[in-house]
């Protein structure tokens, strides 16, 4: 029987059903509310809210679970490669050897540049920030590529248009770096597979290669594919919102770099770092910096630990943070860095406050001290989680603009403002 909700509007009952995932999680579908009543939901920050059904990542929280289309993703950080997985993201399946090859010959095919776009580097402010000309240069690929915005594309189509974006951006992000520093830009290689060619254009120079070490390419790796999708968050949710009035891809995908770009998201790895330095140069007392976010009259957090979703554990985070131990045993490095957020972890885990609001290290307490051992420093760390989330993105962009029941995103509000009043002229206010 198909299950239903009552709601109760000013004495008259409305029944609603009740949709069912996969996973049997439940939701109560209100999109007739409005149409029986006068009524809206109200859900600030949408905690509550779904925004769409979707088939491309479950996560439970509560019991630590993150699968992308089916598979644990320790499954797929551990065995596949950042092109498979994007594959994976983005059309449903493990792709056969043929369609691999394939599908990474169109990202070595597709990773320069337009010419003219690198004109638009010359002209950016050296200290401008780097998800600021990111987020230009990928909404100017649809000026550069005017082609590949076809109204209806076919499947042929949308795949060229992703590799082609899932190549450039790497491109665009590894010149973005160059430009920072100023130093020339180091084009892509056809020989070289997806990340060290990434590795490569950051850097080599005009007078020395970059030596590829595989530990960082094997770190790096696990680090995108982890950054690869994450359901409904607020970038996702926004490359949604803008694709929902037909938007092409890439102005959608710009958008999402944009809110990607906000602290409260994608910036949470820089702060991190930041914090251990901070420990540092403090002499190391890690119990003062605890007590200081324990105390309820300091707005100060513990950066990296608690996740909105995640309760009991972060799946990712564990990873990451044998990732961030076996690079750096491998390359001989020692970070006092990575000493403090050990001891940090360990007095956590071990605390009463953090135990009872459920407060565990999230994917960002190791990742930014893998990205800073590589090399790459802070202000670029949103910019490798957009390298890393970009399949997320167009899998989520693709799903939405394919399923026929789609519509524009036009969410509603309680207005709280000024009832009606009269225009007062100039000389009677
Ligand atoms: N340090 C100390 N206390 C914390 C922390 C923290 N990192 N996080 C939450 N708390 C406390 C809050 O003060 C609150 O305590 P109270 O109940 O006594 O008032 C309680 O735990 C619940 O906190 P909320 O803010 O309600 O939890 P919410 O789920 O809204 O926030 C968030 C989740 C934003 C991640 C939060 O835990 C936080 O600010 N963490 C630090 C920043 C961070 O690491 N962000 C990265 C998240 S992962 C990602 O986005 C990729």
């Amino acid at each position: 029987m198909d299950e239903k909700v009552k709601m109760i509007i000013e004495g008259q009952t409305h029944e609603f059903p009740v949709i069912t995932g996969t996973e049997n999680e439940k939701g109560i579908d209100i999109s007739k509310l409005r149409g029986q009543t006068s009524y809206i939901t109200l859900d600030n920050g949408f905690g509550n809210t779904g925004s769409c059904t979707s088939g491309i990542t479950f996560l439970d929280g509560e019991k630590g679970i993150l699968r992308y289309r089916g598979i644990p993703i320790e499954q797929i950080a551990e065995k596949s490669s950042f092109v498979e997985a994007s594959y994976l993201l983005i059309y449903g399946e493990l792709p056969h050897q043929d369609e691999l090859d394939k599908f990474a010959l169109s990202f070595t095919k597709q990773a320069p540049l337009h010419p003219d776009m690198l004109g638009f580097f010359e002209g950016y402010p050296t200290a401008g920030h780097p998800m600021a000309l990111l987020s230009a240069m990928v909404c100017s690929l649809a000026g550069y590529y005017p082609e590949l915005l076809k109204p209806e594309p076919s499947e042929e189509e949308v795949k060229f248009t992703s590799a082609q974006l899932l190549s450039k951006v790497r491109t665009i992000s590894a010149y973005t770096y160059k430009t920072s520093i100023g130093e020339s830009f180091i084009p892509p290689r056809d020989d070289l597979r997806y990340i060290s060619n990434f590795l490569n254009m950051m850097f080599s120079t005009k007078e020395k290669e970059y030596k590829i070490d595989e530990t960082v390419v094997s770190a790096l790796r696990a680090l995108l594919i982890l950054h690869a999708d994450h359901e409904q968050n607020c970038s996702t949710s926004t490359v949604r919102l803008v694709g929902s009035s037909w938007a092409n891809l890439f102005a959608s995908i710009s958008a999402g770099v944009c809110a990607l770009w906000g602290p409260l998201h994608g910036g949470a790895n820089q702060k991190v770092v930041e914090m251990l330095e901070q420990i540092q140069v403090d002499g190391g007392n890690i119990q003062k910096f605890i007590d200081k976010a324990k105390d309820p009259d300091d707005h100060y957090r513990l950066m990296g630990f608690g996740h909105r979703v995640y309760k009991n554990f972060d799946p990712r985070a564990t990873i990451i943070k044998q990732k961030a131990h076996d690079l750096f045993d491998k390359m001989g490095i020692h970070d006092p860095l990575l000493d403090i957020a050990v001891k940090l972890e360990e007095a956590v885990l071990k605390d009463d406050y953090f135990a009872e609001r459920k407060l565990y290290p999230n994917v960002d307490f190791y990742s930014g001290l893998i990205y800073k051992a590589i090399g790459i420093p802070t202000v670029m760390f949103p910019v490798m989680f957009a390298i890393g989330r970009m399949p997320g993105w167009i899998a989520h962009w693709k799903e939405m603009r394919e399923n026929p029941a789609s519509k524009i995103g036009r969410p509603r509000q309680i207005y709280t403002g000024h009832t009606e009043r009269d225009y007062v002229p100039m000389e009677g206010r």
